[in-house]
């Protein structure tokens, strides 16, 4: 089965860890009294950007900026579907600078970028599954930018609603895997959402609350290599059942601000 699932190469930005901190708590992964080793984590971060490219994905950066300890976290800063640019506006008034570096370098890059109106956090709660777009809210994003994201992008927008504070963000409790399918975990999601879920993907891959603490959720895939964090061992396991080849990445020091693999990486379709 493994031959049968084809790669298909990605265009990723991405922002190094060089002023990468916790240094505020805006979700339940965030104490600004733990230590982050900086250094390991500048490590981590160089193996994600070398296996992707290694793999045949091609990486742009944004140059981070000090003061901005979550700028890493280029997920959060835009959605990019089909050369549009919906934009972000930040839930905390840490994050809101963000947006700007972001937006300078997308229109460098010959993009115009949609500024929006109401709160959304990027690919955080944006998430394109190749057909249409998977959108959460709760905690985050509203319900009033995902209204904004559709008449924006011209995609249907399906609205989830996320209940659990660990999983914040849509791309903490699901990813797709390809055109066809995806992984979630259905306890992140309202029982009306968990229905809708359902409906559009009864043979999705389901994860435990064990794979999700482990940023199992927060995973890449190419359509073939599932980037994935070592530490969700179980859904690397059920992957390569279903004929996707994991291939491990440890962000754990990113894991301290409530971050993992997808949190770092942005793609630009
Ligand atoms: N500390 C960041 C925040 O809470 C982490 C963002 C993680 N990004 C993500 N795509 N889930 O905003």
């Amino acid at each position: 089965m493994a031959e049968s699932r084809v790669p298909r190469s990605r265009r990723f930005l991405v922002c190094e860890p060089r002023h990468f901190a916790v240094q505020y708590a805006i979700n339940p992964w965030m104490h600004p009294d733990r230590p982050v080793d900086v250094d390991l984590a500048r490590e981590q971060w160089q193996d994600l950007i070398r296996t992707y490219r290694a793999h045949g994905h091609t990486v742009d950066s944004v140059e981070p900026v000090p003061g901005l300890p979550d700028m890493v976290f280029s997920a959060n800063a835009a959605f990019v579907v089909g050369g549009r640019v919906f934009g972000s506006l930040f839930h905390a008034p840490e994050r809101r600078p963000e947006s700007l570096h972001y937006d300078t370098w997308f229109k460098a890059a010959g993009y115009a970028v949609h500024r929006p109106e109401s709160v959304t956090e990027g690919e955080g709660d944006l998430v394109w599954t190749g057909r249409y777009v998977l959108a959460g809210t709760g905690f985050r994003t509203t319900r009033e930018a995902h209204r904004e994201a559709q008449e924006f992008l011209g995609h249907p927008v399906i609205g989830l609603t996320l209940v659990d504070p660990y999983f914040y963000h849509l791309d903490t409790a699901l990813f797709v895997l390809d055109e066809d399918n995806i992984v979630y975990y259905p306890e992140a999601f309202s029982p009306g959402s968990r229905e809708v879920l359902r409906r559009l993907f009864p043979d999705a891959v389901l994860a435990t609350r064990d794979d999700a603490m482990a940023f199992g959720l927060n995973s890449v895939s190419d359509g073939r290599h599932v980037f994935i964090a070592p530490q969700a061992e179980a859904l690397s396991g059920r992957l390569a059942d279903h004929g996707y080849v994991p291939v491990p990445v440890d962000l754990s020091e990113f894991h301290k601000a409530g971050g993992g693999i997808k949190c770092c990486t942005q793609e630009i379709r």
